[in-house]
């Protein structure tokens, strides 16, 4: 591991350079590890490395070298002591969640969680004993309102999917620590190039490294981030004994994927500012949901907790369902497909999609209305993901 590096750098050097791992082979490329057990010289040396007299790789499901690069890249990156790499998104939540609270113990949460996260809290761990309360995330009065005295943990997406709305990381830090309780926040729609949730007072971050962090749509990871009480000891012990570990291929994909992050970031942001701008002069779009746009609800609080406003943009086309899926029939470059974080800009009716499954009141409650479609903004030339949405709005590019 070449390990020369200055923690001081910035986002776009930390992922370029930091924790490169290096054999005697001295390539330049990082070199993928892509095996699942490590030999040992001798019986002894096998005893002192189980043991942990002596550090060494035992097995991929705890110690990989190319997954640890990929751990202390990211671990860097967000400014965090540790951090595990778990096999998806959602392992990384259930993760942190199996590793941290015990039955009887209750969670607040934002409504606006990503679907899988509310069924996960809602329907597997409350048949552990471990019950949730769902508020709106921007609101820190309702946050402070539903503590009860077993509340372990507070959990937080921001920016929020599909709606963009920003929740304050410092004052739920504040809501959070005052009654000993952790704050985890899902990292996932802005990375640590945009956003840094520990040096805004969260406890933990989560990633769905499926997202952003690979950038390319091409594997499913994820990955938990704080202390080293919390994630070095108890989320990895978790993982050592549980194995919802990350692939070495997969971390090999991720570490690359670090590399071109900040550059991909700045992209996505320039190009979702510029459709959010041209959407919201059309005659055919009710509504536009960014915080880049100075009418938005939290454009104030983004510009103070986020380097940049990200590359989801969300809009109600005037017409409710009809005129929504009339944008998504018309469209013929941008992917229909409820991913995000690729290079090619995707569409989704949330209604009908990833927000199916919940109540019409819980998708009401949510803002989540008929006429709604959400853009993930890619990496194409700004004026095609215009001109393909045009068609459907009935608007000159
Ligand atoms: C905000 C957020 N968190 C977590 C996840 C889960 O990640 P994965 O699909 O890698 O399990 C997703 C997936 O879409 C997401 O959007």
């Amino acid at each position: 591991m070449n390990d020369e590096f200055d923690p001081h750098w910035g986002s776009a050097t930390l992922g370029v350079r930091a924790a490169e791992p290096r054999t005697e082979e001295r390539e330049h490329s990082a070199a993928l590890h892509l095996t699942s057990s490590f030999v040992f010289d001798s019986a002894a040396q096998a005893a002192a490395v189980f043991g942990g007299q002596v550090p060494g790789n035992i097995y991929s499901r705890f110690t990989n070298p190319t997954v640890h690069a990929f751990e202390r890249r990211l671990a860097l990156m967000e400014g965090a002591d540790s951090c595990v790499a778990t096999a998806s998104g959602m392992a990384a939540i259930m993760s942190m969640l199996l590793a941290l609270l015990k039955s009887g113990d209750h969670v607040v949460a934002s409504r606006t969680l990503f679907g899988s996260t509310i069924n996960l809290l809602n329907n597997v761990f409350s048949r552990f004993g471990v019950s949730t309360s769902f508020v709106d995330p921007a609101d820190v009065g309702a946050w402070s309102a539903a503590i009860r005295p077993g509340t372990r943990l507070l959990f937080v997406e921001t920016p929020n999917n599909p709606l963009t709305d920003i929740a304050d990381i410092r004052a739920l830090a504040g809501v959070a620590h005052a009654t000993g309780a952790l704050l985890a926040v899902d990292n996932c729609f802005l990375t640590p190039v945009l956003q840094k949730p520990l040096q805004l007072g969260a406890d933990l971050v989560i990633h769905s490294a499926t997202k952003y962090l690979d950038g390319q749509g091409r594997c499913v990871g994820g990955a938990v981030l704080g202390d080293a009480e919390r994630v070095g000891k108890d989320v990895f012990g978790f993982m050592r004994t549980a194995g919802p570990c990350m692939s070495p291929f997969n971390a090999w994909v991720f570490l690359k994927g670090l590399e071109t992050l900040s550059l991909r970031m700045r992209a996505h942001c320039a190009a979702a500012q510029q459709l959010a701008e041209w959407l919201q002069s059309q005659p055919a779009v009710e509504r536009v949901y960014y915080p880049g746009l100075p009418d938005h609800p939290q454009h104030e609080l983004a510009k103070r907790q986020q380097q940049g406003f990200g590359g989801i943009v969300a809009f109600e086309a005037r017409g409710g369902r009809a005129a929504a899926w009339r944008v998504i029939d018309a469209v013929k470059m941008i992917s229909i497909t409820a991913n995000l974080g690729d290079t090619r800009s995707t569409i989704t009716h949330p209604a009908s999609t990833t927000h199916a499954r919940i109540s019409a009141e819980a998708r009401q409650a949510a803002g989540i209305g008929e006429s709604l479609l959400r853009i993930a903004v890619g990496l194409e030339d700004p004026g095609d993901i215009i001109a393909d949405l045009s068609r459907g709005l009935g608007a000159e590019a």
